[in-house]
């Protein structure tokens, strides 16, 4: 081609390419979504929030988190630091604009990806507004993460893991839970000089169970899971209850201090327990 006739092509080769470019963006797949984009409205975000006990200390991250509303209210009324994912690149786009506008953008970011790829290690607190069986199909990775990792859900719970709390804000249901720690087994204790066994079988956050010393067998009373705090109260000696509080640390058990107001005279304050191998 002459380069006079190379002069006249090349705005129309620039319009044909930018045509093209623009059609292959069009036909770019768009992602197949678990769920489509419903914002959960802010007064519920709010609650959400409240309930989870969210503050400054906490990373929120948020499943499939829309136009970036329930993060970016973390870090602007809370004071959280945070992460949403989304597969959607659209909501992505409105989010980081949102958070740019919000002025939080030093504190949040937001992420193309699949929420069932992501990793949850960082998060403190998690929030979800998806579908019952996605929540179920996210559930043993949720069960799986530190104990005590906070969670609140929009409308949908956990199936048979029943929620911490429940409420009704405008006829909308908001559920939170706390991860429990994993106590289920067999485990020895020291109590001073006494040693006994108590055997323990777990159901999500609660737990029932015996203590044995010789052939004394009793039930644990009065149990409690919360995280990695663990409480119950055994009466091996008829007449004497002794109530046992403790954090969960993987196979170990460890006394919590005294609550305030000091122990109780029933109260076993330096004890430990070994999970059985
Ligand atoms: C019901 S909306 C909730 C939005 C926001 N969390 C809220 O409560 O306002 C669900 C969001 O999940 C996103 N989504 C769907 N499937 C997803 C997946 N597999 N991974 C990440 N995000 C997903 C959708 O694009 C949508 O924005």
């Amino acid at each position: 081609m002459p380069v006079s006739s190379l002069r006249f092509a090349a705005p129309a080769l620039a319009a044909a390419w930018v045509i093209a470019a623009a059609a292959a963006h069009a036909q770019q797949p768009r992602p197949a979504l678990d769920v489509h984009f419903v914002p959960t409205p802010e007064q519920v975000v709010d609650r959400m929030l409240q309930m989870a006990g969210v503050t400054d200390k906490d990373f929120v991250i948020d499943l499939g988190s829309g136009d970036g509303r329930i993060v970016i209210t973390a870090a602007q009324k809370f004071g959280a630091r945070g992460m949403g994912v989304d597969l959607d690149p659209e909501r992505i786009k409105e989010a980081n604009a949102n958070r740019q506008k919000a002025g939080v953008a030093e504190k949040v970011e937001f992420r193309q990806q699949n929420l069932f790829e992501t990793d949850l290690s960082k998060a403190t607190v998690l929030t979800m507004y998806l579908l019952p069986r996605l929540n179920l199909q996210l559930r043993p990775t949720l069960l799986d993460l530190k104990p005590g990792t906070r969670l609140a859900s929009h409308a949908f719970d956990m199936g048979d893991w029943r929620a911490d709390r429940h409420e009704k804000i405008d006829g909308r249901d908001a559920y939170f839970w706390v991860v429990p720690a994993k106590v289920n087994g067999t485990w020895q204790i020291e109590d001073g000089n006494s040693k006994f066994e108590i055997d323990v079988a777990q159901r999500y956050q609660t737990f029932e169970g015996v203590a044995r010393a010789g052939n004394v067998t009793v039930p644990l009373r009065e149990t409690s899971l919360r995280g990695d705090e663990i409480r119950f109260v055994t009466e091996l000696e008829s007449g004497k209850p002794r109530e046992f509080r403790g954090r969960v640390n993987g196979n170990k058990i460890e006394a919590l201090p005294p609550e305030a107001g000091g122990p109780q005279a029933n109260t076993a304050i330096s004890w430990r327990a070994a999970k059985a191998q």
